[in-house]
């Protein structure tokens, strides 16, 4: 190995919580790094808007500006990372290094999720690299796992716990018996949450995440777009606890799956039996469980967030991008996992063609024959029930709580039937309806 080449240099686009960790980790492992990669790599260059703090973080050794286009217009940078986020001047710049031949490492799902087409179709025409292992679950390498590790599977579907602040969320209301409302504001004093907690709990980042290994595991363009997007907002602990008693547990999971007529690409709260590995994931870590006909069930699990956490993923690419930049690119793992030209158009199927069972829960009259005419409305759409629980009325009382859990069904049928039984007169409440899946 020849340890006197100069090290790759490396431009910093945001020096945040994962920038900041970055460098910590580039500088601490350093000597194993470059053992690894087979050169140094450094950042020599840190952009942020906030230059003081910037400076403060990487010392007097690392030039630092406030305009992310010096970094882009020098020519010694191999390398350009972007931890800025969102789709608006982090799309340009992103854009701009490209076209300045630079590689790119980015964290940044939601610009991946929603113009990666665009993104990868730049790189390639440019010979240049976009990685973003950081993208999907921080520090948990499935990007790697799912373009390189399962590479002889036809996957099967992928399912994953794969926003750390819900499933903190719903660990919290499982165990504490609280409802969202509460959590979610103690979620934001720890830090767990963020002021404007929209995109994580209304599932959307899971979506962006789900979106991009959706493309990994199928060859087929990312498409946001086409994403059934539900988040936690309207859970309520009463269900929670429900679940619970039938043996389950309530997730917010990003699911993919390949069907004959196409692929399902969704993101909703799921019930999910509770002796599963992932039924278990607590906290705000991440989970990921990827079925491929020839390896099976596999798992992967860690921290999906966080400085360090995800600076390893950062890190990891950046030794990937230092092994491979001078091979053909031809010869790199294509971004997509499938070669470009490869990817196929298998349509992601809309929500009323997605199969999967349900937990409903009705509050009904206590009358006879009110669970007769809902299971009639349920059997003349063509659902089969797999198991009813009712709540204990007490003494006097004049309603009651109908859990109903039924076996696999095409979503369309159901929610036809929820409209009929929506419509009785014995139905007293907007009827809660959560899908569940066994991951089996
Ligand atoms: N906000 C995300 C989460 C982490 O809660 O998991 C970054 O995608």
């Amino acid at each position: 190995m020849n340890t006197t080449i100069k090290p790759i240099q490396v431009g910093l686009l945001g020096i945040g919580t994962v920038g900041s960790g970055t460098f910590k980790v580039l500088q601490r492992n350093q000597a194993e790094i470059r053992r690894r990669a087979g050169r140094g790599i450094e950042i020599t260059m840190v952009a942020d808007l906030d230059v003081a703090r910037a400076r403060a973080i990487v010392g007097p050794d690392v030039a630092v500006v406030d305009d992310a286009r010096r970094i882009i217009a020098n020519p010694d940078i191999d390398i350009v990372i972007e931890l800025i986020g969102g789709y608006g001047i982090a799309k340009a710049l992103v854009l701009e290094a490209i076209a300045a031949g630079k590689h790119v490492v980015t964290a940044n799902k939601a610009l991946l999720a929603v113009h990666g087409t665009e993104i990868f179709e730049a790189a390639s025409a440019k010979g240049v690299v976009v990685a973003f292992e950081a993208a999907v679950a921080g520090g948990i390498p499935i990007i790697k796992a799912l373009r390189e590790g399962l590479s002889a599977n036809r996957i099967e579907w992928i399912a994953g716990i794969i926003n750390g602040t819900t499933n903190f969320i719903l660990s919290e209301m499982r165990s504490k018996g609280l409802d969202f409302g509460v959590v979610l504001k103690e979620a934001q004093r720890l830090g767990y949450a963020e002021a404007d907690p929209t995109f994580d709990i209304e599932g959307v980042d899971a979506a962006h995440k789900a979106t991009i290994m959706s493309a990994l595991a199928f060859g087929i363009p990312v498409q946001f777009d086409k994403a059934h997007v539900e988040g936690i907002s309207a859970l309520q602990a009463a269900d929670i606890r429900y679940a619970e008693q039938l043996g389950y547990r309530i997730k917010l999971l990003g699911i993919t799956k390949r069907r004959e007529q196409g692929i399902e690409l969704r993101v909703h709260p799921t019930l999910i039996p509770a002796g599963r590995l992932i039924a278990n994931v607590e906290g705000a870590m991440n989970a990921v469980v990827v079925q491929g006909d020839a390896v099976g069930t596999t798992l992967y699990y860690g921290k999906g967030a966080g400085s360090e956490p995800t600076a390893s993923a950062v890190v990891a690419d950046l030794v990937d991008i230092t092994r491979l930049h001078t091979a053909d690119p031809e010869h790199r793992v294509p971004h997509l996992a499938f070669r470009r030209g490869e990817l196929h158009d298998t349509p992601i199927l809309p929500i009323d063609e997605v199969v999967t069972a349900f937990y409903l829960r009705l509050q009904v009259a206590d009358e006879k024959g009110v669970l007769a005419r809902i299971t009639g409305i349920l059997a003349d759409n063509d659902i089969s029930i797999d198991a009813v629980l009712q709540r204990e009325s007490a003494e006097g009382e004049k309603q009651t709580d109908l859990i109903i859990l039924t076996h696999d069904t095409v979503e369309g049928r159901m929610t036809k039937a929820l409209a009929q039984m929506q419509a009785l007169p014995t139905v007293l409440a907007p009827i809660v309806r959560i899908r569940k899946e066994e991951l089996n």
